[in-house]
C-alpha cells in the first residue's frame, strides 16, 4: 500500500504516452509537472468528453486516477 497522497512523478507522468507528449508539445510538456498542473482542468475536460487522445480515450479508472491526483493538490 502506497504512502502518501498519488504523485505525478509516480502516478500521473506514466499516464501519458510518449506519443502524447510529443504531438501536444506545441501545446504543453504532459511530462513536465508544472505544464500539467497549469492546464489540468482543460487537460481533464478533454479526457472525460473522450477527445483527447483522439485516437485512444482513456478508461475511466485512468480519468479517476488523474482526477484524484487534482484532487490531492497536485503534488509533484
Ligand atoms: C487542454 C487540453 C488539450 C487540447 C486543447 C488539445 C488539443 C489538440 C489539438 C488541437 C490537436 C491537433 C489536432 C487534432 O488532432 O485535433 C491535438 C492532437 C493530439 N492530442 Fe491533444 N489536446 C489536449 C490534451 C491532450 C491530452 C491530455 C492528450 C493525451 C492524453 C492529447 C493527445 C493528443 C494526441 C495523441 C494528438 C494527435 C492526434 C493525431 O493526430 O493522431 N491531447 N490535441
Amino acid at each position: 500500500m502506497k504512502e502518501g497522497p498519488p504523485s505525478f512523478e509516480n502516478d500521473v507522468r506514466s499516464l501519458f504516452r510518449e506519443k502524447d507528449r510529443s504531438l501536444m508539445q506545441w501545446a504543453f510538456d504532459l511530462w513536465a509537472h508544472a505544464d500539467v498542473r497549469d492546464n489540468a482542468p482543460q487537460i481533464l475536460q478533454r479526457l472525460e468528453d473522450g477527445d483527447m487522445p483522439c485516437d485512444e480515450p482513456w478508461p475511466k479508472d485512468r480519468i479517476e486516477a488523474f482526477r484524484s491526483w487534482m484532487r490531492a493538490g497536485m503534488q509533484p
